[in-house]
């Protein structure tokens, strides 16, 4: 009786254990409530799907037929009590035509699998239809933001506007350290590494708003790393983008530059009105509007042997009309403009 217990309580344990990682899966991203890939929004997440499920179908099959034939083994070849504790069961030298089987079933299986796989996963590294009027953004992954810049030099940061039905061609490269760009819905996860330029291709086919991650560790704020994409209707992409800043851009929309460049890069370690947080305070500091100053500060970081505190090289490869439109918000924002000779920030 004492053993009938210590087995279903092994049994329960058991049971418990290997719902753990289900329960886990159940509170990660993704569709089905974690279980499942996310609902695909372009011709790749479809490709992505498809092959989630074949996949993890004949795995299902795999998993019940073992676990089945597991507990009928169990039960139909329990010691009775009528047998001694120490008896012999019946020796058995192999049998050819069962080892057979065995090796045949998992081999077409794997067979299978190999060639859906292979047939079927460039389909993910594609845009599916015409690529005549490719759109190509760059993406730059920076310590601890994303720098999305159009064809005609606009640029955005950490979140990405794209055309709806339009393919779409990112090239992706780094300035500091390996990230990696992944939104889920959109497509698979691609490195964006220093020294080589990687490439992602796809098509978002559904309108609305897509989050996704920096997917490789990548330092102190690598969790705060996050990406958004807007995929919205050709003619609003249009005017987005045009709204966005580039070089030629009137003052208002350089400052809209400079808040974005403050939000996303500086605020991040030095708070949101430079009162300091994972980087020291910085609100008011003299570099922040000494253009020349500031380059040097932003192209190399801070990385001196035996000074406490390192910063990135945050705004590496950002043109000389990012850096103005920086100095522009700053100097606009009464917290962060250092005092001027006649006394205050310009307001
Ligand atoms: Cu960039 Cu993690």
């Amino acid at each position: 009786m004492g053993r009938t217990i210590v087995a279903i309580v092994a049994a329960a344990l058991a049971l418990a254990l290997g719902a753990l990682p289900i329960v886990l899966a159940l509170v990660a991203p993704g569709g089905l409530g974690g279980l499942a890939p996310a609902d695909p929004a372009s011709p790749s997440g479809e490709a992505i799907n498809e092959l989630y499920w074949f996949v993890f179908g004949i795995c299902a099959v795999v998993f019940v037929a073992v676990e089945a034939a597991l507990v009928l083994f169990v039960l139909r070849f329990r010691r009775r009590p009528a047998t001694p504790v120490d008896a012999e069961g019946p020796q058995i030298h192999g049998n050819t035509r069962l080892e057979i089987i065995w090796t045949i079933i998992p081999s077409v299986i794997l067979a299978v699998i190999a060639i859906v796989v292979l047939v079927r996963t460039p389909a993910v590294h594609a845009t599916g239809g015409d690529r005549s009027d490719e759109l190509v953004v760059r993406v730059e992954g920076h310590q601890f933001y994303w720098r999305y810049v159009y064809p005609d030099g606009q640029i955005s940061l950490d979140t990405l506007v794209l055309p709806v039905d339009r393919a779409v061609k990112l090239e992706l490269v780094s300035y500091d350290v390996n990230h990696s760009w992944w939104v889920h819905e959109l497509t698979g996860k691609q490195d964006a590494i220093p020294g080589q330029m990687n490439e992602l291709l796809l098509r978002p086919t559904k309108e609305g708003t897509y989050d996704g991650d920096c997917a490789e560790l990548c330092g102190v704020l690598h969790a705060v790393m996050p990406t958004t994409v807007e995929v919205v209707s050709q003619e609003e992409y249009a005017s987005r983008v045009e709204r966005l800043s580039g070089q030629d851009q009137a003052g208002h929309a350089q400052l809209a530059l400079g808040r974005q460049s403050w939000e996303r890069t500086c605020a991040k370690c030095h708070g949101p009105a430079g009162e300091g947080d994972l980087g020291p305070p910085i609100a008011q500091n003299g570099t922040l509007v000494d253009a020349e100053a500031l380059r040097t500060l932003l192209d190399d970081g801070l990385d001196t042997p035996g000074i406490e505190g390192y910063m990135p090289p945050v705004g590496r490869g950002w043109p000389a009309f990012q850096i103005e439109a920086l100095i522009e918000y700053v100097r606009s924002n009464d917290d962060l403009a250092p005092p001027t000779q006649d006394g205050g920030g310009s307001g």
